[in-house]
């Protein structure tokens, strides 16, 4: 079975020969992968900067962003059947019974650190012909959805970030998207128009938030013209400084930082408006420290009521959310959401296209079956 791993101490990313996995408890589904994506995190395993091998291998299978389809399910299956259309959740939970998070199934959450991840973290990924795991950690996809449901786990990183605003704004009696009630009336912006910006902006846009995206790349460019097809105002990073963004936006409610950018965050974080929330999502790499003006991100902070938070990976909630807003997005937007598709290499040629991905690209693809 053909895989693509990297190797971490010989730092080689390498297309390999590994076992095919069977089912090992009534529970357990092998699915066949379909397609896999590309993102950040994969980058930064190939440049070995990131990712763990499980316990005793030299080596990690990559890809964590996957689609497949059952092709075999154990005795006591409930969840999903053979022919179903899965997308599986990429963290596991830790070992310690003290880990509140991880013992109420929001490993998301994991207080401990020793969760795992899928093709980052201690397990084995999905860039790989097939793959078995527990049903628990499946979640079936309408076939309608079969060529994008790609893009479900990058889309669950908004989808977690949208529920963390929600309950932050839970603290403002009248804001209206607290109630779970659309967002009009509230201004977001998203840094980068990256995959995960772009579908956070349609999580944004369909939540009823008007919604900015600020991005380097140009007005003219492709990722700029699906951000306008969706609604978004596309504002350029190289024409509008930082600190013209609320003269050009209005106050700012919401920002999703999708850049993994930290000094730029920064500087947006200084022009958050009154009782705005900053979710970052991005997971920058280690660079030499920058300076920032703490006086005023800190009276801000307290005269402004502002909240700054984190959010990593998804739950299972997530997961189905992403799964709904993905049909609401294919049927509003058929083509930006499949704009943001924009290359798609068989498993053989993956290890290319992961060393030398083409410029402009925004959402590549493995083609594994
Ligand atoms: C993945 C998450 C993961 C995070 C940190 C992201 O690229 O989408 O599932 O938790 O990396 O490893």
């Amino acid at each position: 079975m053909k895989a693509i791993a990297i190797f971490p101490e010989r730092r080689a990313v390498e297309l390999i020969e590994a076992p095919a996995p069977r089912l090992a408890s009534p529970t357990d589904v092998c699915v066949r992968i379909l397609d896999v994506g590309i993102c950040g995190t994969d980058k930064e395993l190939c440049a070995f900067k990131y990712g763990t091998p499980p316990p005793g291998n030299d080596h990690l299978v990559i890809g964590h962003e996957s689609l497949g389809e059952v092709v075999e399910v154990g005795p006591a299956v409930t969840r999903v059947a053979i022919g179903d259309l899965v997308v599986p959740m990429v963290r596991r939970p830790c070992p310690h019974a003290e880990c509140l998070a991880c013992a109420a199934g929001r490993q998301d959450f994991c207080s401990t650190g020793d969760y795992t991840e899928r093709g980052i973290k201690g397990r084995h990924g999905f860039m790989t012909e097939s793959v078995v795991d527990d049903e628990r950690w499946m979640n079936p996809l309408p076939r309608a959805l079969r060529g994008v449901g790609v893009l479900v786990e990058p889309l669950t990183i908004a989808e977690k970030a949208l529920v963390q605003v929600r309950l932050v704004q839970q603290r403002l009696p009248w804001a209206r998207a607290a109630r779970g009630a659309a967002a009009s009336g509230q201004r977001a912006v998203v840094l980068g128009a990256g995959p995960v910006g772009l579908l956070g902006a349609m999580a944004l846009v369909a939540a009823g938030f008007e919604t900015f995206v600020y991005s380097l790349g140009g007005a003219a460019s492709p990722r700029a013209r699906i951000a306008r097809d969706i609604g978004v105002t596309f504002v350029e990073a190289e024409a509008v400084e930082v600190a013209a963004l609320p003269e050009r936006v209005g106050a700012i409610d919401v920002v999703y930082e999708a850049t993994g950018a930290s000094r730029l965050s920064f500087d947006v974080l200084a022009v958050l408006g009154a009782n705005g929330v900053f979710v970052f999502t991005g997971v920058p790499g280690r660079r030499a420290p920058v300076e920032v003006d703490t006086d005023l991100l800190m009276r801000n902070l307290v005269l402004k009521n502002q909240v700054v938070l984190g959010s990593v990976n998804a739950s299972r909630a997530d997961f189905e959310a992403a799964i709904r807003d993905l049909a609401i997005f294919q049927s509003r937007w058929p083509e930006a959401l499949g704009a943001l598709l924009t290359g798609r290499v068989p498993i053989d040629d993956g290890t290319e296209l992961l060393r030398d991905p083409p410029a402009g690209a925004i959402k590549n693809v493995i083609a594994v079956s």
